[in-house]
């Protein structure tokens, strides 16, 4: 297993780094990441490298038994890449180029850029192909910025559309621009979408599409120069979980596996289910675990920083993602820079340098985690649900959300917590994955709906799977038309319902919504309500408000052999959720091993005939967890009695096989 630090040595003087490293052996560390922003210390002037301070650094590590990974470090460009290609600056919206020394502010689709970022990455593969400790790449950092509006990046938007539509008739199709005779006549009149509000939906979405797939590229230009010098190494990109400006299923495609950087501790102590998701989510790129890249080792911050990690936050937080699938744990960083925009970005280590709590606290983890290592090796989260994670959704809505407070992570997190507290994991999935293995699906906000996703969905529920879908489910096409149907379209025999009207709920109005006999989850309508003609369906809760009782806001089907449940509202109460969740696990016939206490997560790693049951505490106060007895918990090595009982943010790791 590898544990470690992000690690900065130009940072800091020479004379330090062996310091640095033998307090990273001391800790357990194993392995660094380094260099993804030091282009301009490896190349000083264009074609001229100086690679001498790295081979130094990475020597002293080895000699302390530390392996690292070594990042493009194509992120910040130079200041004599400026200076001498100034198209390689981003052009903003308002038409001005973004200013040289911030980061991330190139154009993908500068020519420049693209040369100048292969002969870094080449010149870099060359030198460090055999060096011993060198064991794998970072493609850049944190891929998703900028995006560029250039002639040059329209140009090249113009021939991805000739590439994916054909004829400019096709465009015209797809696009539906025969709306405010938007038709155009030749490609080069086709326009980027700089106002999200005003331009076309489609073309929107293919903006979208089209900025992800220039990341993806300038990523494949570098991943294809690795693989070809540096075959023993791996490749990998440090993703940031729930982002969603590039669709991260493409870019995990050319890695070897995904990473991502995590940065939980904000406001109170809470559970952190957005870091939870965002595992999931990262799992399910590769449906592979994960390793994280950057892990909270301090408060955090640009201009003022936040909340310090409490005693225990750091190892909790650290094992909540192990728990969610990650095979390695790197904290961002090893310590706090004195100089420059994240001063106040804390590591493990203060500006003093000297190793003082959060230290120990990750030395601590690192031990432990290196002892778990060989019980993990071959685990991975397994349950029997899953949820449709879709970005072309998540930018349909974003350009047109329907009803002003529809957010898709918001949506999704609505039945994700309620399952978190029933202790059922999820697998995250691309729409149009095999689902026979789940046997129960939820597709929230799934709102733009292609064909033939939705025949898999059907098809899915005649075979007895179980599919929980909600409002605005299946009101878009690919291109982000309407599709000309009655909602759920091609849904409708599966969830036996029709939605002939619907309409958004303003501000300051409610509908009660009441729970028929069979379902426990009285609550309360706000922003949105499907009116819902039951064709089949048994209906579980309907609408109060006089003018929506004829309609249903919650209801079930028995479909072929399995059932399809439909929630027509957004309510109020996450006790409603809750409710539902019971409903769908029951009909499912999923049981988790355990419900945990609010507050307490659990998953189970499974695999190789083992099965390994993570408890985590988020509450600041001691909570006890009624566990299965006779078995060990493999942190302390004792023998479980039928109640657990759990330190402020403690782990506890019981194998049940
Ligand atoms: C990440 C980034 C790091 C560092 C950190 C703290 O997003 O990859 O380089 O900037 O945030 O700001
Ligand atoms: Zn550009």
């Amino acid at each position: 297993m590898y544990v470690g630090v992000d690690y900065y040595p130009e940072h800091w003087e020479r004379k330090r780094w062996a310091t640095d490293a033998k307090l990273m052996k001391q800790a357990g560390f194993n392995v660094v990441r380094l260099a993804e922003f030091a282009w301009v210390f490896l190349e000083p002037e264009e074609g001229r490298f100086e690679f001498e301070w790295l081979d130094e650094a990475l020597a002293v590590l080895r000699k302390n038994g530390i392996s690292a990974i070594l990042g493009t470090p194509t992120a910040v460009m130079p200041a004599w890449c400026a200076r001498k290609y100034p198209e390689t600056l981003a052009l903003q919206k308002d038409g001005t180029r973004t200013v040289w020394g911030v980061r991330k502010n190139n154009c993908f689709s500068s020519g420049a850029y693209r040369l100048l970022s292969e002969r870094i990455t080449r010149a870099m593969a060359e030198h460090f192909a055999d060096t011993p400790n060198v064991i794998g790449w970072q493609t850049d950092n944190e891929f998703g910025h900028p995006v560029c509006y250039c002639p040059s990046c329209r140009e090249e938007f113009q021939g991805w559309l000739k590439q994916k539509y054909g004829t400019l008739a096709e465009l015209a199709r797809a696009w539906g621009t025969h709306f405010w005779g938007h038709r155009v006549g030749r490609w080069d009149e086709v326009t980027i979408p700089v106002d999200g509000g005003s331009h076309n939906p489609g073309a929107g979405l293919d903006w979208q599409r089209f900025f992800s797939s220039l990341n993806v590229r300038f990523q494949r230009d570098q991943v294809r120069i690795l693989r070809d010098l540096c075959p023993k190494h791996f490749v990998t990109h440090n993703f940031m979980g729930l982002f969603s400006d590039l669709n991260y299923y493409d870019l995990a495609e050319d890695l070897d596996f995904v990473t991502w950087d995590n940065y939980p501790v904000w406001g109170k102590p809470e559970v952190r289910y957005r870091s939870s998701s965002a595992a999931d989510v990262t799992r399910g790129l590769k449906r592979k675990n994960f390793w994280i890249m950057e892990q909270t080792a301090g408060p955090g911050g640009w201009g003022s920083f936040g909340r310090n990690p409490w005693p225990g936050e750091i190892r909790g937080v650290a094992y909540q993602q192990v728990a969610h699938g990650a095979d390695g744990m790197i904290w961002f960083r090893w310590r706090t820079c004195t100089a420059g925009r994240e001063q106040y970005w804390h590591g493990l280590l203060q500006h003093d340098g000297r190793p003082l709590r959060r230290y120990r606290e990750a030395a601590e983890t690192a031990r432990e985690l290196h002892k778990l290592a060989p019980l993990l090796e071959g685990t991975t989260v397994k349950t029997d649900v899953a949820m449709i994670y879709d970005y072309d959704s998540i930018w349909a809505l974003r350009l047109q959300p329907g009803f002003g407070q529809n957010d898709y992570h918001n949506a999704l997190h609505r039945y994700y917590d309620a399952l978190q507290r029933a202790g059922v994991s999820v697998d995250m999935v691309k729409p149009g994955a095999d689902l026979s293995a789940y046997k129960a699906v939820f597709a929230p906000d799934l709102h733009v709906l292609p064909d033939p996703v939705a025949r898999a969905l059907s098809d899915y529920v005649a075979k007895g799977g179980v599919l929980v879908t909600d409002c605005r489910t299946g009101v878009k096409d690919e291109t982000n038309l309407c599709h000309a149907r009655t909602l759920p379209g091609l849904l409708s025999d599966a969830l036996g319902i029709a939605i002939e009207e619907y309409e958004s709920i303003p501000d300051g109005l409610e509908f009660g919504v009441k729970a028929k006999t069979g379902f426990a989850g009285d609550g309360t309508a706000v922003h949105y309500a499907d009116w819902v003609t039951p064709k089949g369906a048994e209906v579980l809760a309907g609408y109060e408000h006089w003018h929506l009782k004829r309609f249903a806001a919650f209801t079930r089907n028995n479909f072929g052999k399995g059932a399809g449940f439909y929630v027509g509202a957004v309510v109020k109460e996450p006790a409603f959720y809750d409710a539902l969740v019971a409903a769908v696990l029951k009909t499912a016939r999923v049981r988790p091993v355990l419900r945990p206490p609010e507050g307490v997560e659990t998953t189970v790693r499974a695999g190789r005939g083992r099965r390994l049951l993570f408890l985590i505490n988020h509450n600041e106060t001691p909570t006890a967890v009624s566990v299965p007895a006779g078995k060990r918990e493999l942190l302390t090595g004792k023998t479980t009695g039928k109640e657990l009982a759990l330190d402020r943010f403690g782990v506890a790791v019981i194998r049940l096989r």
